[in-house]
């Protein structure tokens, strides 16, 4: 039988139901595994706050460093999730005094993950982040464990479960992006400072700079991160998407592409047949694909107490039962330090929307503009949205594949047109 003393550092959503796991599957854990969990000691802010346990249980600590300290812990589990501060400090100190650590800090690990690592690699420890990616879905073991000799050429998909609800929410109910934001705060599903991750795309490239990691062998180095957010997303694309047969989804994918790596995380087009455009509201998934596998598709829930505490005990099994630990899937010394690939470089087929003045020639003159440049077009619609004289209508074009810096050139000019009226909406469409 294996025991772990463990010390949890945050008690909120994810700290509250794993403890609360714990304690309701001990004998589970020990009859079907005969691995024993036992809560040594637990810390949050604030020790007379209402918990949906009995912190008496355990030995609290005011400050959890020194948690980090005590002799009767040997894994830490950090679920506070500050980028660096105290979260830091406690993964440093349990570290140095020789303890297992576990997290759900993607923010942390994406910004600070090497040193740490090396660290842990120094005093032959884990440092397990499984909850840091997706909330439940085993994506990082799928990648260091079960696809671990597979050659992966692209991982993508869709990382940030805000994002996905108020995306999903604005489709079905057609409303506003700000309506939509006002209920996921009413309904608490985000904060005003969660939001801000969550919407401008941050939240979902901490966790595809994992991912990049594990798949490409790429430093951690949040800055190779191309990130724009979904809050400029507006109901009628969504819209005009669906007509087209699309869904907008907010997408995160890396590769390598000549040698040099390419990390986006940007709003997309994505076709009604491709398995994405069916994960909606709050749900995660992710598309893998190597030189063995076209198509590896995980789906679940990306966020949320529960699930996230099942990724948790994961990585507790996994100290248990183990004594060495490859914390990346390969040796921290195999890291590579990438060129970022240029955005402008970028090869994709878009989805434009021009708002011009309802008169003749206006379409020929922008679709001349095309074949001057030389960019084939694939579909064109014109769909008058209301009678109101002099109101600007839109004309929605879809693209074949094309450079970013093509595209970008044509834009410019056809948006200094007398008759185009607004800045040109353009979205990249999901290709696979
Ligand atoms: N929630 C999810 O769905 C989810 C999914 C995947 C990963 N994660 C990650 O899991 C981690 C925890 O998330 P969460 O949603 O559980 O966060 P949360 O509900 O905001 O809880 C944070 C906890 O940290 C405690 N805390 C804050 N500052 C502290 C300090 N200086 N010293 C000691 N404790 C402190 C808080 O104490 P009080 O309770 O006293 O305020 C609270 O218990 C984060 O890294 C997050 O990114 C969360």
């Amino acid at each position: 039988m294996s025991k772990l003393n463990i010390g949890i550092a945050g008690l909120g959503n994810v700290g509250s139901a794993l403890v609360q796991t714990i304690e309701e599957n001990k004998n589970y854990f020990l009859d079907k595994k005969d691995v024993e969990l036992n809560i040594v000691g637990i810390s949050a802010k604030t020790k007379n706050k209402k918990r949906n346990f009995n912190i008496s249980n355990y030995l609290w600590y005011d400050d959890p460093r020194e948690m980090s300290k005590d002799d009767n812990c040997n894994v830490i589990v950090e679920l506070i999730g500050e980028e660096k501060g105290i979260s830091y400090e406690i993964i440093e100190t349990a570290l140095k005094n020789k303890k297992h650590v576990v997290t759900g800090n993607k923010a942390l690990i994406a910004n600070h993950g090497k040193e740490l690592f090396e660290l842990a690699n120094i005093n032959s420890l884990a440092l397990s982040y499984e909850a840091a990616v997706a909330g439940g879905i085993p994506v990082i073991k799928t990648i260091k464990n079960s696809i671990s000799l597979d050659r992966i050429n692209k991982i993508s998909g869709i990382l940030n479960g805000t994002t996905n609800y108020i995306l999903t929410k604005m489709q079905q109910d057609n409303l506003s992006f700000d309506a939509v934001l006002k209920i996921a705060k009413d309904k608490g599903f985000t904060s005003d400072q969660e939001s801000k991750l969550d919407i401008g795309g941050y939240d979902a490239a901490h966790k595809l700079t994992i991912l990049s990691t594990l798949c490409f062998k790429s430093n951690l180095n949040f800055n190779n991160n191309y990130i724009e957010g979904i809050s400029n997303i507006k109901i009628e694309d969504i819209n005009f998407a669906e007509k087209l047969g699309y869904k907008i989804k907010l997408i995160s994918e890396a590769c390598i592409i000549e040698e040099k790596i390419s990390n986006f995380t940007s709003p997309k087009l994505v076709s009604m047949d491709n398995p994405l455009a069916s994960v909606d509201n709050a749900l995660n998934a992710i598309n893998i694909e190597t030189i063995h596998l076209e198509n590896l598709f995980l789906e679940g829930e990306g966020a949320g107490g529960k699930p996230t505490a099942s990724s948790v005990l994961s990585d507790l099994y996994d100290i248990s039962q183990n004594e060495k630990f490859d914390n990346l899937g390969f040796k921290i010394d195999k890291l590579q330090s990438f060129e970022k690939y240029s955005a402008k470089n970028v090869i994709n087929s878009y989805y434009l929307r021009i708002m011009t003045e309802d008169k003749p020639g206006v379409l020929s003159s922008i679709t001349n503009y095309f074949s001057d440049f030389d960019i084939s077009v694939k579909k064109i619609l014109q769909l008058p949205e209301s009678s109101e004289v002099d109101k600007p209508i839109p004309i929605i074009i879809t693209t074949h594949n094309i450079q970013k810096e093509k595209l970008s050139n044509v834009i410019n000019k056809i948006e200094g047109l007398e008759f185009v009226k607004e800045k040109i909406t353009v979205l990249a469409i999901h290709d696979n």
